[in-house]
């Protein structure tokens, strides 16, 4: 898929700039040639002249560059491309993005460029989840920008969080997955996946026994279609797939913002399994055993996702709901799908005799206004297969 792709490999001036020389090394092996962009902070990183010596090929850093100017100018460079990539993408770098300056090198090229543009942030965790950089990711998202990342772990800066780029293996698949021509190129899909915890005290919670699984699965099946997916999770144990925009989230309530920011979309499956209800009496310290004396706790309803993203101004065009049940499993589903008013219903048996919940396999029914299809008993990736392939056919080619 990469071999013969140009990608314009813009490195903006992060500690994660490291990583992009093994990028430029990964697009090489893969057959891919790769025009360097090094931005001025992005210098005081890594060297112009190990760019250049991976890329194989001149670097460009400058603006105002008179030989490069004479031979292409910086509009044909942002266009000879096939995508554009900016890795590792700062928090200045997404705000120059998000307001459309054209103050040096690198935030032309991503004025001028006619391409698609993929993005894997890397800053601090609290400079990511500032208000400002989170608007900017919006904004972003909503101009069709592509982003792979960031991922959570420890930081070059000592703390622990969002914030960290995604792996160059994660770029590669990602940068793969945006020059295919899959049926759902140029859809974003959003993908709710996992349980929520509900927190009693600082240090205990209320959750359930969802895995992830069949959201995960669902998510790399949209992308391997060539979608941009942006999946939303709670503390699930199945990992994310690579090649997707991962928001992690704890709480029903984190997990409605999170859907909420992540609109426009194209398609909307909401595969989370969302507590009902939380802790309104949430302790603020941890609660104490008091000897002969038991807590009690009271519960608030939680906001219904999928009710909510179904009556949305932002609606998508399609949206699918998931209903585990225990009897009547068709029936109950189809009055789900109407009091819910989403398009499709998913419905699955989750009595314990069928282990399914957890299970590596499902067996469906799709419910739709005017259809019931019970699909044959499958491994969970094939049942996403076959909901993104459905997903494909029904959304048709992106304009
Ligand atoms: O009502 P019930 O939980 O059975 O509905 C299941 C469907 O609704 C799933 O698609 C689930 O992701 C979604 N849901 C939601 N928000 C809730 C509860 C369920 O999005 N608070």
């Amino acid at each position: 898929m990469l071999a013969g792709k140009r990608i314009l490999l813009i490195i903006g001036g992060g500690i994660a700039a490291y990583k992009a020389l093994e990028l430029i090394r990964l697009l090489r092996g893969q057959g891919a040639s790769v025009t360097p962009v090094l931005t001025r902070a992005g210098a005081e990183f890594v060297t112009p002249l190990s760019v250049a010596a991976l890329a194989g090929e001149p670097l460009h850093q400058d603006l105002f560059d008179l030989t490069t100017e004479a031979e292409m100018g910086h509009i044909q460079l942002s266009r000879a491309a096939d995508l554009v990539v900016v890795a590792p993408c700062t928090a200045d770098l997404m705000a120059k993005m998000a307001q459309g300056h054209a103050t040096d090198l690198a935030s032309t090229l991503l004025m001028a460029t006619d391409k698609r543009v993929l993005i894997a942030p890397a800053m601090n965790v609290r400079m990511w989840e500032h208000p400002a950089t989170q608007r900017n990711l919006a904004t972003l998202t909503g101009d069709g920008i592509l982003t792979i990342g960031p991922d959570i772990g420890d930081m070059a800066c000592g703390e622990h969080g969002p914030g960290r780029m995604a792996e160059p293996a994660a770029i590669l698949a990602a940068i793969d997955t945006a020059l295919s021509d899959g049926p759902l190129k140029g859809r974003h899909i959003l993908v709710t996946s996992g349980p929520t915890h509900e927190p009693i005290d600082p240090v205990r919670y209320i959750a359930n026994r969802s895995s992830g699984q069949q959201g995960s699965a669902l998510a790399a099946a949209l992308r391997d279609l060539g979608a941009q997916v942006s999946f939303v999770t709670g503390p699930a144990s199945t990992p994310p797939p690579a090649g997707v925009t991962v928001i992690r989230v704890d709480t029903a309530q984190q997990m409605l913002e999170a859907v909420q920011s992540a609109l426009p979309a194209d398609a909307a499956i909401f595969a989370a399994a969302v507590a009902d209800w939380r802790v309104k009496n949430e302790a603020g310290q941890k609660m104490k055993k008091i000897a002969g004396a038991l807590p009690t706790l009271e519960f608030a309803e939680n906001p219904d996702i999928l009710a909510t993203i179904s009556h949305h101004a932002q609606r998508p065009p399609l949206v699918v709901g998931f209903a585990a049940e225990t009897e009547s499993v068709i029936a109950h589903a189809q009055a789900k799908r109407l009091r819910k008013g989403c398009d499709w219903i998913i419905a699955n048996d989750v009595s314990p005799a069928t282990g399914i919940m957890g299970g590596a396999e499902n067996a469906v029914h799709l419910i739709t206004a005017d259809s019931v299809e019970d699909w044959p008993r499958l491994p969970k990736a094939e049942v996403a297969r076959r909901i993104a392939a459905r997903i494909a056919a029904t959304l048709g080619p992106a304009a």
